[in-house]
């Protein structure tokens, strides 16, 4: 019998400045436009794959817990793996995350890297970093930029195969004194998840070609500000764009409401920082959590604020960090 071939990585979540919401391929989960992100020091997954010959049936552990409703999701990439690569074996996959389990931080994205190249490196496919983030993208389009360090622009693609959608390097973590305050206001999971989300706003949302339009003007906008280091202009376009995905995901019907009371005390507080001339500005992803943008030297006032935010449950402070790494490889 072979010898199981065995692979760890981690990766980190990322938080897109320019979001996409919308898919032009549902089956190889092609976005409708461009994003661009931010991959963070925190939030991270470590993902082990052990292909072996001697499993009858794969066998997933995420967080410590047999769930099969969050398995369904990786079982299924798995076999992706296994029909484009021609692998027989069966795998054991064991997943942890650095931060709570149900902290209702959405952990796709670093999943999603880190299980690819886990699988990579286990198989030694010798997969290309673009080819790393289109083979993530197919379990989660926001996976796809976790392969960059720093900033990211995520490509929607022409191709019908998906070979041009993934995502590039668009500036280091060092491009600008960034932090990320995650101010976490409940724990239980969200109730439409994306996929499903980002269906019904394409059937039925009025502004849903309005938003794809603004979100590539706010994509050029968006590198400009980057590359100038301009961290009143990120934040600036970040949170427009976020609160015109909202826009649209309030548009849908039935409308998709993913914020709860503190979420809007929040951002009133961000606003209420502003207006005392401190620089914060707010995003917000399919759930209730934000994501407050500031520069490195206001970031432990403006955390101690959010925190004070009533329904806040903790503050997480992050900063641009590396893209998904393999940290050991071998039988
Ligand atoms: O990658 P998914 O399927 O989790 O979708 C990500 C959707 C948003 O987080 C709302 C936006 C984004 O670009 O990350």
């Amino acid at each position: 019998m072979s010898t199981p071939r065995q692979a760890t990585a981690v990766a980190a979540s990322n938080i897109a400045l320019v979001k996409y919401w919308g898919k032009r391929d549902l089956e190889l989960n092609l976005p409708a436009t461009g994003s661009i992100s931010v991959t963070l020091d925190k939030l991270i997954s470590r993902t082990t794959v052990t292909f072996d010959a001697g499993l009858d049936g794969d066998k997933v552990l995420l967080n410590g817990e047999q769930d099969p409703t969050k398995a369904a999701r990786v079982l299924r990439f798995l076999d992706l793996v296994r029909r484009t690569y021609g692998v027989q074996e069966r795998a054991r996959i064991v997943s942890v995350n650095d931060f709570p389990t149900g902290a209702g931080l959405a952990s796709s994205a670093s999943g999603f890297a880190a299980l690819a190249l886990a699988c990579d490196a286990a198989l030694g496919l010798g997969l290309s970093r673009d080819e790393l983030s289109v083979l993530a993208r197919r379990g989660s389009g926001s996976a796809a930029r976790s392969f960059i360090a720093g900033f990211a622009e995520m490509h929607a693609g022409d191709e019908a195969d998906g070979t041009d959608a993934h995502a590039i390097d668009l500036a280091p973590p060092t491009q600008l004194p960034l932090r990320v305050l995650v101010a976490i206001t409940t724990r239980s999971e969200k109730a439409i998840g994306s996929t499903e989300g980002m269906r019904l706003t394409e059937a039925t949302s009025p502004f849903y070609g309005a938003w794809l339009d603004a979100t590539r003007a706010d994509l050029d906008r968006m590198r400009a500000a980057i590359k100038n280091s301009d961290l009143e202009l990120v934040g600036t376009i970040a949170e427009g764009n976020c609160l015109r995905m909202h826009g649209t995901m309030l548009s849908t019907e039935p409308a998709l409401l993913y914020w709860n009371a503190a979420t809007v005390a929040l951002m009133h507080a961000v606003r209420a920082l502003r207006a005392e001339g401190l620089g914060a500005w707010f995003t917000i992803d399919a759930g209730p959590q934000v994501k407050v943008l500031c520069d490195a030297h206001d970031a432990a006032a403006i955390q101690a604020r959010l925190a004070e935010v009533p329904g806040v449950e903790a503050v997480i402070s992050a900063a641009p960090g590396p893209g998904a790494h393999v940290i050991e490889a071998g039988a």
